[in-house]
């Protein structure tokens, strides 16, 4: 047990095959479950991703969603911050050189090995968090596998999903205690330290929007900030980003 002890996961509930984590603690968020409720799956037949997009949730991977009821729910930070507390644990467990690309897609070796759906239902957030642990990348859908890794298939080596699911619970525990705390900057820095996309060349698609410049930073509110080829700096919020080039950080 950590001491002290988590808020992440002082109640689990672990399901065999759901549709999707979120949904389900949405309805237990509605009737009343308290903040730090966790649901995990060993399969999702209806995952979703970000942006309207399906989530392939095989057996192999760690599937599970988080009730938050911070003050304001809707707060573009606590994406970037959960994408920290995530990353650093899954470096920590696996030994992996996982990254963040903003605003908070987990990346290993260039391609996606997890991903963060925070969904805003106030007076809560559910975090719906997806890590591909001992997914064989050949038993996703053909139009994910080619930009899809696990970590299992980077390190040659399975890591157990209780282990993974306690250290990413301690993770998030601990960046969520910073944002109560107001200590979110530090966090951000933590993030900068881990992401992939400032320095490089971007395109960043929100909605109907689309940004094309050198990415530069991330401001206060998690907006990331790029100087296009116009000269003029764009300040995103939300959104997909693509490297088109650049060395930039790690
Ligand atoms: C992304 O698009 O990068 C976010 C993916 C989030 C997937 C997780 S898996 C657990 C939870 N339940 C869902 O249906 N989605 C999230």
């Amino acid at each position: 047990m950590t001491f002290p002890p988590r808020l992440l996961g002082r109640a689990v509930l672990r399901c065999d095959r759901v549709a999707s984590t979120n949904d389900l603690l949405h309805t237990l968020a509605a009737r009343g479950a308290g903040e730090g409720t966790v649901v995990v799956a060993r399969e999702q037949t209806a995952g979703r991703g970000r942006l309207g997009r399906m989530w392939a949730s095989p057996r192999g991977g760690l599937w599970f969603s988080v009730l938050l009821r911070p003050s304001d729910p809707a707060d573009a930070r606590l994406g970037l911050m959960v994408a920290v507390g995530v990353a650093e644990a899954l470096r920590t467990v696996s030994g992996a050189d996982v990254r963040i690309k903003w605003p908070n897609d987990l990346v290993l070796a260039g391609r996606k090995v997890g991903g963060i759906l925070v969904e805003v239902r106030p007076p809560w957030a559910i975090v719906g968090i997806g890590v591909n642990v001992n997914v064989d990348p050949l038993d996703l859908p053909i139009e994910v596998r080619e930009r899809a890794t696990s970590l299992a298939a980077v390190s040659g080596r399975e890591c157990d999903l209780a282990d993974v699911l306690a250290g990413v619970l301690d993770g998030v525990d601990e960046v969520y205690a910073a944002y109560g705390s107001g200590t979110v900057e530090d966090v951000l820095e933590r993030w900068r330290d881990l992401n992939i996309t400032l320095g490089r060349f971007v395109e960043v698609r929100a909605g109907d929007r689309v940004v094309e410049g050198t990415a530069l930073d991330i401001d206060g509110d998690g907006a990331l900030l790029v100087a296009g080829l116009d000269g003029q700096a764009a300040r995103v919020v939300g959104g997909d980003v693509t490297i088109l080039a650049g060395g930039g950080r790690p």
